[in-house]
């Protein structure tokens, strides 16, 4: 009852990404990135949408930033387009595109809201992709001068910063299926993509860190895995699966070393390790449900959880998780997953920086505004309360938690699932784009104003 309350000195935020709600796609010389690719060939994203306009954030922006500030939140996590800086991905700087960025760190800061920009949320410029891609080693090195250009534009008014987005995510459903750009259905043969995006990070923490940087993290996804029985074939394939998702990335990261599982597997250097577990001001941890695997039963249809076949030599395939209730967006509701995964990871790694939870939030199809203007989304604050209390569960159990940012600020474009995934605190009319608060965005007003400060 009431309203949730975190320490002292927790910082409340709303995430949002470049390609999910910038639009602009080929304004001011930005280059195109593999999302532009991917969606504009068909078939890749429900009924055919794209991110060309997506809500036109690019020229909204002043006022998407007053929604954010306007519920007194703290930080705003947003995310730089790298082809709109550099429309080929290295080389000369798109003046134009980088001056977008300063605008709207500027806009931020006038409205008292802290910028945590991410400098790479998937959207990788198509020339790079063209060249290899994440399995190029290139890729690592044109990201950490890409990170310094940020740095050198920004770090007067930017002071904290993350690397990269859900690695795991678009190493699985990008490169080793085909659900995400680039849509490569790779299978194992991904691996090497985990590795050079890992190595990006690390460098990227050396280049932020030589610029002046006040505080460095990254956004990982991560989810307990349960097996869907217990035969021990699905608990095998559950602890391949967690090994591939959650440890190939954290563990690198913390702890300097990959699970002997997929040691042999990548393409590891000299020195590569070091430079991965550079120590972090923070680990952000983005979480939305947990996951259920099995061993693949031949036969047996398991597009229902990534919208993709799985390919039939892969020896894992994920199964809904148990759970009461259920986002619109299918997604079980289980608060409690945040809590163990915080705590495992909390037991996993002695050397564990303080946690920011970078996304949290959830898809419900909400009626459109009612002729008074309300959006009546009692769902999203249940489901918003009920992962904050999970939260707190854990700060009891001694994980040290610093914030929690809201996917999303806005209503924006959910990737291969399009725009009818709605996320947002505040409603984007899909016709005409205009902005309506949703009741979740009063609720979480009130609920930050609430806070001891
Ligand atoms: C995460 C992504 C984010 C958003 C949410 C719903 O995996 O990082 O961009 O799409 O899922």
């Amino acid at each position: 009852t009431g309203l949730p309350l975190l320490p002292p000195g927790f910082r409340f935020g709303m995430a949002t990404s470049a390609y999910q709600i910038e639009g602009a796609f080929d304004a001011d010389g930005k280059g195109p990135s593999i999302w532009d690719t991917f969606t504009a060939r068909p078939g890749t994203v429900r009924h055919g949408e794209h991110g060309r306009v997506a809500i036109d954030h690019y020229h909204r922006y002043a006022e998407d930033v007053a929604h954010v500030a306007d519920a007194g939140a703290h930080d705003y996590r947003f995310s730089f387009s790298w082809p709109r800086v550099l429309p080929t991905g290295t080389g000369t700087v798109n003046e134009p595109g980088l001056d977008f960025y300063d605008r709207l760190v500027d806009e931020l800061l006038a409205r008292g809201v802290r910028p945590v920009p991410t400098i790479y949320h998937w959207d990788l410029p198509q020339a790079l992709e063209d060249a290899g891609g994440w399995l190029s080693r290139d890729t690592a090195y044109a990201f950490a001068d890409y990170a310094a250009t940020l740095a050198g534009r920004l770090g007067d008014r930017v002071r904290d910063w993350i690397t990269l987005n859900e690695m795991s995510v678009q190493v699985l459903y990008g490169y080793a299926l085909t659900a995400h750009a680039p849509g490569r259905g790779l299978g194992f043969g991904a691996l090497p993509a985990a590795h050079h995006q890992l190595l990006a990070h690390g460098l990227a923490v050396r280049a932020l860190r030589a610029a002046g940087a006040a505080t460095v993290g990254v956004a990982a996804q991560h989810f307990p895995v349960t097996p869907a029985g217990d035969d021990p074939a699905d608990v095998a394939a559950a602890e391949l699966f967690a090994t591939l998702t959650n440890w190939t990335f954290a563990d690198p990261i913390l702890r300097g070393a990959y699970p002997d599982a997929v040691r042999d597997l990548l393409p590891v250097r000299d020195g590569d390790l070091e430079i991965i577990s550079a120590p972090l001001d923070f680990y952000g941890v983005n979480y939305y449900e947990p996951t259920r695997i099995e061993a693949p039963r031949p036969g047996r249809d398991y597009r229902g959880v990534l919208e993709v076949e799985i390919p039939p030599d892969l020896p894992f395939a994920p199964v809904p998780p148990e759970a009461t209730s259920r986002t619109d967006f299918g997604w079980a509701i289980v608060p409690a997953g945040l809590t163990t995964i915080l705590t495992t990871l909390h037991d996993r790694y002695p050397a564990l920086p303080p946690i920011v939870i970078t996304e949290n939030g959830a898809s419900f199809h909400d009626a459109p505004p009612s002729p008074d203007g309300r959006v009546a989304d009692e769902r999203r604050t249940a489901y918003l309360d009920a992962h904050l209390r999970a939260v707190l569960d854990a700060i009891s159990a001694g994980v040290e938690v610093r914030g929690y940012y809201v996917w999303s600020a806005l209503d924006n474009f959910e990737w291969a699932a399009g725009y009818a995934e709605r996320f947002g605190l505040v409603h984007v009319d899909r016709v005409t784009l205009r902005r309506t608060r949703k009741d979740s965005w009063h609720w979480f007003r009130s609920l930050i104003a609430a806070q001891p400060g």
